[in-house]
């Protein structure tokens, strides 16, 4: 049966679906309001316009037009509503468009960075990694390493005393004689770690800092395999440029001792090279004799070479930095200069 009058239809059905919508508690049902309403197939607008049989060319476009409008009316009060619902974190706050921000997962530390470069050119040229206790005694510490107590290093003032013979190591050398007494030559180790010293903190010291330990022994080790082992060490970490001076000193464990110093080429901002100044980089020799036999080897048949560096002092010839301790404040605009 034809419809008398669709558009008396199409405006009840209008007011019907827009009381429906204003009614919906969840998207569930404004999406079943859609398809009631709206659906190609069955909805309530299509079924009454394939219900109008044989309408004249004047009417037809009249109701055509009128039940597109009711259809647009309807589409817009579903999407108005599924938009509320949604809340306002959906349909505001997110822009989907926009590119991810960027997430900071951090960096290792400029002196941890240090460490593993030096570690690691170490390692390449055959050396393996060993380690002791911070807390160690006055023997491992002074008395073996040919240190007598009476000496100004071992003194109150300047090392850190637990009890009465037990300290916090002043340096990583006592790693030297646990590794020999442990360990058959050939020795190729690299000891890395924290050391202690009774320091004021300011530009150039901090009570606990980095140092790294290394030690060679083995039959027939000489001068020259001390020197070109540093050497090499020196321009693999500094440049293929760089000069290596061995100049004279004294540490009671080594003998001959040696400071090592670096003098590199840099390139400055406007690109001119210019060298720097010898730059004290570490401290060296040869294994005293005495140390070995301490150790418990038979120091006519071994010899060797120990050297000690501080990685922090390192980084700051490296990069430039003034005050030690800009590398402990943990202000991240400095620390960030170094993230890679
Ligand atoms: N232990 C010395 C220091 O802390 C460095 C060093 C190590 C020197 C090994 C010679 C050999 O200053």
């Amino acid at each position: 049966m034809t419809d008398p009058n669709p558009l008396a239809s199409l405006k009840t059905l209008e007011e019907e679906a827009l009381g429906a919508i204003s009614g919906a508690t969840d998207a569930g049902e404004v999406e079943a309001i859609r398809i009631r309403f709206l659906g190609r197939k069955d909805g309530r607008i299509s079924a009454l316009l394939k219900g109008l049989g044989g309408l004249s060319a004047e009417e037809r476009p009249v109701i055509g037009q009128e039940a597109n409008r009711v259809k647009g009316v309807v589409q817009a009060a579903l999407d108005a509503k599924e938009g509320e619902l949604a809340g306002p974190a959906a349909s505001q706050e997110y822009d989907l468009t926009l590119p991810a921000r960027g997430v900071w997962r951090g960096a290792a530390h400029p002196i941890s960075q240090a460490m593993d470069e030096i570690w690691g050119i170490f390692r390449d040229l055959g050396f393996t990694r060993a380690r002791g206790p911070e807390a160690d005694t006055e023997w491992y510490n002074f008395v073996a390493l040919n240190t007598p107590l009476d000496h100004p290093a071992a003194d109150e003032q300047d090392t850190l005393y637990l009890q009465d013979s037990v300290l916090l190591r002043s340096h990583t050398s006592p790693v030297q004689v646990r590794t020999m007494q442990t360990h058959e030559p050939p020795i190729r180790i690299i000891a890395p770690g924290w050391v202690y010293r009774r320091d004021t903190y300011d530009a150039t010291h901090t009570p606990a800092f980095m140092q790294i330990e290394g030690l060679v022994v083995d039959e027939g080790i000489s001068f020259v395999d001390f020197k070109a082992t540093l050497a090499e060490f020196a321009r693999r970490y500094w440049g293929p440029g760089t000069q290596v001076r061995f100049r004279p000193s004294f540490f009671p464990f080594t003998e001959p001792s040696a400071e090592v110093d670096v003098k590199r080429v840099v390139t400055r901002a406007d690109g001119t090279r210019e060298e720097t100044d010898w730059l004290e980089i570490m401290g060296a020799g040869m294994v005293d004799p005495a140390v070995l036999e301490n150790a418990g080897y038979d120091s006519e048949r071994y010899t060797g070479f120990a050297f000690g560096m501080g990685p922090a002092r390192i980084a700051m010839l490296k990069y430039g930095v003034r005050d030690l301790r800009t590398f402990f404040e943990n202000d991240i605009r400095f620390l960030s200069q170094f993230a890679r």
